[in-house]
C-alpha cells in the first residue's frame, strides 16, 4: 500500500489518458461531491458526456464551480485527462488565485491496457488514434509537472500501483 499525502486544502488534478482509471480512482478515494468531472459537465451543458464540441462550455462551468469550492476552502478534485499543458495550466492558475496547492496525481497505465479497457466500454467509441495522441501528449510533458507549478506530484505507474494507492489528507 502506498499512501499519497495530499494537502486537505488543495486542487487535485487527476492526469491520465482515457481508460487509465481516473473516474474509478476518484470514486474510490474522494467524496462524489469533491470530484468535478469533465464528462459530467459536458452532460450538464450538452446532454452528452462525450460531446467534444461542448468541451469549452463544460470546462468553463467546471472551473466556475471549482472556484466556488476553493473559495469556501473545500478540497476539489478534477477528473479530466489533463494530458495537455494548457489544460493543466488553467488549474494551476485557479489554485493560485485561491491560494491553495495544486496537486497532480498521474495514473500512468500502458496505452495497450487502456485501449483494451476502452474497447470493452459501451460509453466510449473513439478510435485508437485518439488514445495514441493522448499518450504522446502525456509522455511529452510528464517530467515538467513540477515546473508547471504543481507543488505535489504523485505518479502511479501500472495497475498494481494504482490499485494499491491510498490518499492521506494532511491538515
Ligand atoms: P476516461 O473517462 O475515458 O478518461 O477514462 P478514465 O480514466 O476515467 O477510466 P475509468 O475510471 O472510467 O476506467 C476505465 C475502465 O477501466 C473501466 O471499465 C474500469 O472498470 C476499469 N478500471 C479502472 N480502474 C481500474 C483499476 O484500478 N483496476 C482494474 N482492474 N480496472 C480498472
Ligand atoms: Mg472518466
Amino acid at each position: 500500500m502506498t499512501e499519497l499525502p495530499v494537502p486537505a486544502l488543495s486542487l487535485v488534478a487527476l492526469i491520465g489518458i482515457s481508460g487509465a482509471g481516473k473516474s474509478t480512482f476518484a470514486r474510490r478515494h474522494f467524496l462524489p461531491s469533491q470530484v468535478l468531472s469533465s464528462d459530467a459537465f459536458r452532460a450538464m451543458v450538452a446532454d452528452d458526456e462525450t460531446d467534444q464540441s461542448a468541451s469549452a462550455a463544460a470546462f468553463d462551468a467546471l472551473h466556475y464551480v471549482a472556484g466556488k469550492r476553493l473559495a469556501a476552502g473545500r478540497l476539489t478534485v478534477i477528473d479530466a485527462t489533463h494530458v495537455q499543458e494548457h489544460a493543466r495550466s488553467t488549474l494551476v492558475a485557479l489554485a493560485r488565485a485561491h491560494d491553495v496547492l495544486p496537486v497532480a496525481i498521474v495514473l500512468d497505465l500502458p496505452e495497450e491496457e487502456c485501449w483494451s479497457r476502452t474497447e470493452q466500454r459501451p460509453d466510449r467509441s473513439f478510435g485508437r488514434g485518439v488514445l495514441a495522441r493522448q499518450s504522446r501528449d502525456l509522455r511529452r510533458t510528464l517530467k515538467r509537472l513540477n515546473r508547471e507549478g504543481f507543488r505535489t506530484v504523485h505518479v502511479l505507474r501500472g495497475r498494481d500501483e494504482i490499485e494499491a494507492a491510498t490518499i492521506r489528507l494532511q491538515p
